[in-house]
């Protein structure tokens, strides 16, 4: 647990609190801790009561639900399980049916900055059509369907399209590789890919069809039945006559109406893998109720969103922030939000801020790597500085993905929110399918790089490794005391691992366990999150897990040996650095770079470029114990540039820390 201690000197010294702005408050949604610790009772008092309420109050059901909570089978919890209704028709339906019909639903900005706007209905009409050609190609509820798509119109259209059927999409990352989604492919069982030739980034055409032939071609994929693939940029790709078909001849002549699939509350709208502690990704399952339901509902509470908002969330499809931060909470709130193409840095670092200023965004909520890269950016060129541009309309801003650190969140708070706007620190994870702890603008005083406190209904608590409570003012290991809607509801084909993974008999099967490790301050109580206390990295936001970068590595023919950890990194906050045995001989110099290289391409190859080691150092061996065990501990130490001071008596073969402590 000495991880766990890293940071709490700097929690401790941490005394800037920044109250909500009185005028912010007065229209917020929760408006004052003492509604906060209203809704916080409601929950405590009544918790199945509460959430029976918020459910009923925020979906529309085709067949109301009885059953709140079903627990006669933990931890598989099982909410509103006998109520039916439609994720699609809960986004769209419902807002032609309220007086959203004219309302832009989604205002897409290309990579080129060419922007398209559609409206509720239109985003009906599209999704009904798409839904209808899905059925023409026999997809049926149940059915899995990965979509594997740059950030467009058409890769939200193909969320809520399969939504719409009952059929259950799995998203994969654009930047993946072909192995990657082979593997996703596989596991989840697809009958249907949904793709684009091409996607854009910065100015370049990257391949997805073509990734997605490989991924086919690489086997096992029998079940895939069609190929769908939305032309945006008209590249040459290969097409397999009986497979493959165009979005836009698929959808030709069909109605722009589709009857939904009612489906029941627990059934699975989507599964989206994430990075564990093993090898292999876990397939994350979510509801369609519970989920949908805190997508809603979160919008509504973190970012009090009001019918003129003009929300932008900056994350992909691809993770979990964009599943419930574009694709569902802000359709089913009826909002406007802006879906971007691009990268920040294109055509140059200002692109955020000139994209804020044209569309007069009001609420942003990107991740603190992106923040940290722009005051890079902003410092070299001042003409990129946010301040540069007219982002007046801002009066919310989000954080996501990892912690900010206080000079990040300073910065942000100074130059993007003209320290007018208040920041969320919104704390969630894949499995948790929407914000755990975050500040309520309009309630929560602000302290820089804590995400503060639970959301009301959210029984989040820090014990040890025993699962004991432990005091405000000291670390230990993150943990949810209750079951909430939107959690993870297994791991799809692997339920044992689910509850090895979340719910370990060590803590009783009932505590569900982040990953996370935190610690409360003394006298306020806020959260912080110190970092993952498993084997999983967060790079520039993404998860990585170590295992499976170590697994990419060892699948080389060179290499012999290889253990990944993380260090710091001032711009993605944890940087990989990976240690490697190679069957041969210890490389040095330009042979040692030359191989480095290789190697890092060689994960790109097997991963995706995200997985790229930074740095990789070259040993005769690794430090390992005299059972054999790698000491992961004294590589972070080696890997940050550290002395080691910890006890090495344990460690089999000491002189080869001299090795490793060089840089390549
Ligand atoms: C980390 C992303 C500190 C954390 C939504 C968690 C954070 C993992 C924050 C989940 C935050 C996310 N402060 N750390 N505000 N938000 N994390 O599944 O380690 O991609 O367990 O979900 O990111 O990453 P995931």
């Amino acid at each position: 647990m000495s991880d766990l201690q890293n940071t709490q000197d700097d929690v401790k010294a941490e005394n800037r609190i920044f109250p909500p702005p009185a005028e912010f408050a007065a229209k917020a949604a929760i408006s004052g801790m003492d509604a906060y610790h209203a809704l916080c009772k409601e929950a405590e008092q009544d918790y199945e009561g509460f959430w029976g309420r918020l459910a009923k109050e925020n979906l529309t059901w085709h067949k109301p639900f009885e059953s709140v909570l079903n627990e006669s089978n933990v931890p598989f919890y099982r909410w509103f399980e006998d109520g039916l209704l439609n994720a699609s028709y809960n986004c769209l339906d419902v807002n032609l049916q309220n007086g959203n019909a004219e309302k832009v639903a989604l205002i897409f900005e290309a990579d080129d900055g060419t922007v398209t706007k559609v409206t509720y209905r239109e985003l009906h009409a599209k999704v009904c059509q798409f839904a209808n050609g899905l059925k023409s190609l026999g997809i049926v509820k149940g059915d899995r369907v990965v979509i594997y798509m740059p950030m467009s119109v058409e890769g939200v259209v193909a969320m809520q399209a399969c939504a719409r059927i009952g059929a259950t999409h799995s998203v994969v990352f654009g930047g993946f590789s072909a192995k990657s989604l082979q593997e996703r492919i596989v596991d989840v069982g697809a009958v249907a890919v949904i793709t684009a030739d091409e996607q854009v980034r910065g100015g370049k055409h990257l391949p997805l069809k073509s990734i997605v032939d490989e991924a086919i071609a690489m086997g096992d994929c029998e079940k895939v039945r069609n190929v769908v693939i939305y032309r945006r940029t008209g590249g040459q790709i290969g097409f397999t006559a009986g497979r493959d078909l165009w979005m836009h001849e698929l959808v030709a002549n069909q109605a722009a109406d589709c009857e939904p699939e009612w489906v029941d509350a627990e059934h699975p709208l989507f599964i989206l893998y994430t990075s564990g502690s093993t090898g292999k990704p876990k397939g994350v399952q979510h509801s369609t109720g519970g989920y949908l339901l805190w997508a809603k509902l979160t919008m509504k509470w973190t970012f009090d969103i009001k019918p003129d908002d003009v929300f932008w969330c900056t994350a992909d499809i691809g993770w979990v922030t964009g599943h419930s931060y574009i694709a569902y909470g802000p359709l089913a709130m009826g909002a406007t939000e802006i879906v971007f193409e691009g990268v920040p840095t294109y055509p140059n670092a200002g692109r955020f801020w000139s994209m804020i200023e044209k569309h007069k965004a009001t609420i942003f909520y990107t991740a603190p790597t992106a923040i940290r890269s722009l005051i890079k950016a902003s410092d070299a060129d001042p003409a990129v500085h946010p301040l540069k541009y007219d982002i007046s309309s801002l009066r919310l801003l989000g954080s996501v993905g990892e912690p900010i650190n206080p000079e990040a969140w300073m910065w942000y708070h100074r130059n993007v929110g003209q320290e007018r706007c208040p920041i969320v620190d919104t704390f969630w994870q894949t499995e948790t399918g929407g914000h755990m702890m975050t500040p309520l603008p309009g309630a929560t005083p602000l302290v820089p790089g804590s995400c503060t406190l639970p959301l009301p209904g959210i029984m989040a608590a820090i014990v040890d490794e025993t699962g004991n409570d432990l005091p405000n003012g000291q670390g230990g290991i993150l943990v949810v005391k209750r079951p909430w809607p939107s959690m993870i509801r297994t791991i799809w084909g692997d339920p044992e691992r689910f509850k090895k993974s979340y719910f370990p008999e060590e803590f009783g099967g009932k505590l569900y366990l982040a990953g996370d490790g935190a610690i409360r301050n003394k006298d306020t109580a806020y959260f912080t999150i110190t970092g993952r206390i498993d084997d999983v990295l967060n790079v520039s936001g993404h998860r990585m897990g170590t295992m499976e970068i170590e697994s990419a590595l060892v699948a080389n023919p060179l290499v012999a040996e290889a253990a990944v950890v993380g260090k710091p990194d001032d711009t993605t906050g944890e940087a990989i650095c990976a240690f490697v045995v190679l069957k041969g001989a210890r490389p040095t110099g330009d042979e040692a770079k030359k191989i480095a290289t290789e190697l890092r391409n060689w994960v790109a190859k097997e991963i995706g470029p995200i997985a790229k080691p930074k740095e990789i150092r070259f040993g005769d061996n690794l430090p390992k114990t005299r059972s054999g065990k790698i000491m992961r501990r004294l590589l972070r130490v080696l890997a940050k540039g550290e002395a080691i001071t910890q006890d090495v008596s344990t460690l089999e073969n000491p002189a080869i820390l001299e090795q490793l402590k060089q840089a390549q």
